[in-house]
């Protein structure tokens, strides 16, 4: 990885925004878009790009998380350094951050034996008498979101101990921090507000290991006010990732004070959670130390939902109800796309300019069960123009007019 970031450096930013509970590291976020030193903004609250989050590691035990997201960082880098122009399209509309280790001192006691052991929590050891993997407080059940009240123990040697109060810990308090400095406050003064269908921003946090895709509220077994958007852009994430989407209290349990439940209820940021996993016993099932050759599977299943809500975290709650092209390649007049989740109805455009200011339209192919449509047609072409080098791609949903995000192929490969 380091020798992709080190011949790309100007697509990439180092954010230290805070230090753990021990003081041994800082909590450092990677910010990787075209000129990241002139973008990549904490205040800036209303950035030119869109500005996707993902965060992994949260429970320290759970080591595939951080690294699926250095997989992301990695593929990120390599495909900038060879001029892919999908990434190029990405990374010139949109700031892709990484939170890799988002509770480093528990990752720390993690490996700090031989064999990892099962510390889930930060190492926080103020408010009870633990000792060894007891010791801390859950970092996704401390935050002021229905704090306390649902998935938590009251024992503060317990797994799920939510800490003394909500956002008392320093690793909550950072985050909570950058994310105001990144995100606008997006939520209405009712509960029951929807966002608007300009809300921007997506967050991600990467969890192990029940293969599932999990959007709040996680918190409550109600509809979040805008279900019908989140639950959309999970469900066309299981069309690539084979898991179940849903929220947390119908396909596992009620869980309060998480990171993903927070920047919903409190800034309107688009999010979800995805459990990795498999339903095999060696990367799945509960296993949270699977054998390293697992992440050949974790990477072909969500390295192109990683790409998807990065595509869509501009204008989620718009972009996220369409489908959404997950590759496409012309071979001389023949197209073929594989579009994921694409709703009754739904089209694919393409077009030689980023503008889509002159488009083909392509019918699809009735999707198989995993909602997946494979088409290949015959296009036209009567407007392509000599030196077109690559093509754009979306979905459009002709019953609403909505519009999945955009996928580029380059033409002369
Ligand atoms: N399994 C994770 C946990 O127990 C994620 C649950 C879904 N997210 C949530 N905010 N409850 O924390
Ligand atoms: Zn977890």
């Amino acid at each position: 990885m380091q020798k992709h970031i080190d011949a790309n450096q100007s697509l990439f930013k180092v954010i230290d925004f805070g230090k753990t509970y021990t003081g041994k590291f800082p909590l450092r976020a990677y910010c990787i878009t075209a000129d990241a030193a002139s973008n990549c903004k904490q205040g800036e609250l209303k950035p030119a790009k869109g500005r996707f989050f993902l965060m992994t590691q949260t429970h320290a035990r759970e080591i595939a998380t951080s690294e699926m997201a250095l997989s992301f960082v990695n593929d990120l880098m390599r495909k900038a350094g060879s001029n892919d122009a999908d990434v190029k399209n990405l990374l010139d509309t949109t700031e892709i951050w990484v939170l890799p280790a988002a509770n480093p001192d528990g990752q720390e006691y993690v490996s700090s034996s031989g064999e990892p052991n099962m510390q889930r929590k930060n190492r926080n050891p103020s408010y009870g008498r633990c000792t060894g993997v007891t010791v801390g407080v859950d970092l996704n059940r401390n935050l002021d979101s229905r704090w306390g009240t649902t998935g938590v123990s009251k024992n503060p040697c317990g797994d799920t101990f939510p800490g003394p109060k909500a956002n008392s810990e320093v690793e909550t308090q950072a985050i909570i921090k950058l994310w105001q400095q990144l995100f606008p406050d997006q939520r209405g003064p009712s509960e029951s507000d929807k966002v608007a269908a300009n809300g921007t921003g997506y967050m991600l946090s990467i969890h192990s290991v029940a293969a599932l895709n999990l959007f709040p509220w996680q918190g409550v077994n109600r509809k979040a006010p805008n279900d019908a958007e989140l639950r959309a852009i999970m469900t066309t994430a299981s069309s690539m990732n084979g898991y179940a989407a849903g929220q947390a209290p119908e396909l596992l349990y009620s869980a309060s004070g998480g990171h993903d439940d927070w920047i919903y209820d409190k800034l309107g940021v688009a999010t979800g959670t995805i459990e990795l996993g498999s339903n095999d016993d060696e990367c799945g099932n509960g296993n949270f130390h699977p054998k390293y050759s697992c992440m050949a599977l974790y990477e072909q299943q969500n390295l192109p939902v990683l790409y998807y809500l990065a595509k869509i975290a501009k204008s989620p709650y718009a972009l996220g109800t369409s489908g959404y092209v997950q590759s496409a390649s012309l071979a001389t007049s023949t197209l073929s796309t594989t579009v994921a989740n694409a709703p009754r109805n739904a089209i694919v455009e393409t077009s030689f300019t980023a503008d889509f200011a002159s488009i083909e339209q392509v019918k699809l192919a009735r999707a198989n069960n995993k909602g997946v449509s494979v088409t290949t047609s015959k296009l036209s072409f009567g407007s392509k123009p000599a030196d077109a080098k690559v093509m754009y791609l979306r979905t459009k949903n002709t019953t609403t007019g909505a519009y999945g995000p955009i996928t580029v192929v380059s033409l002369n490969k």
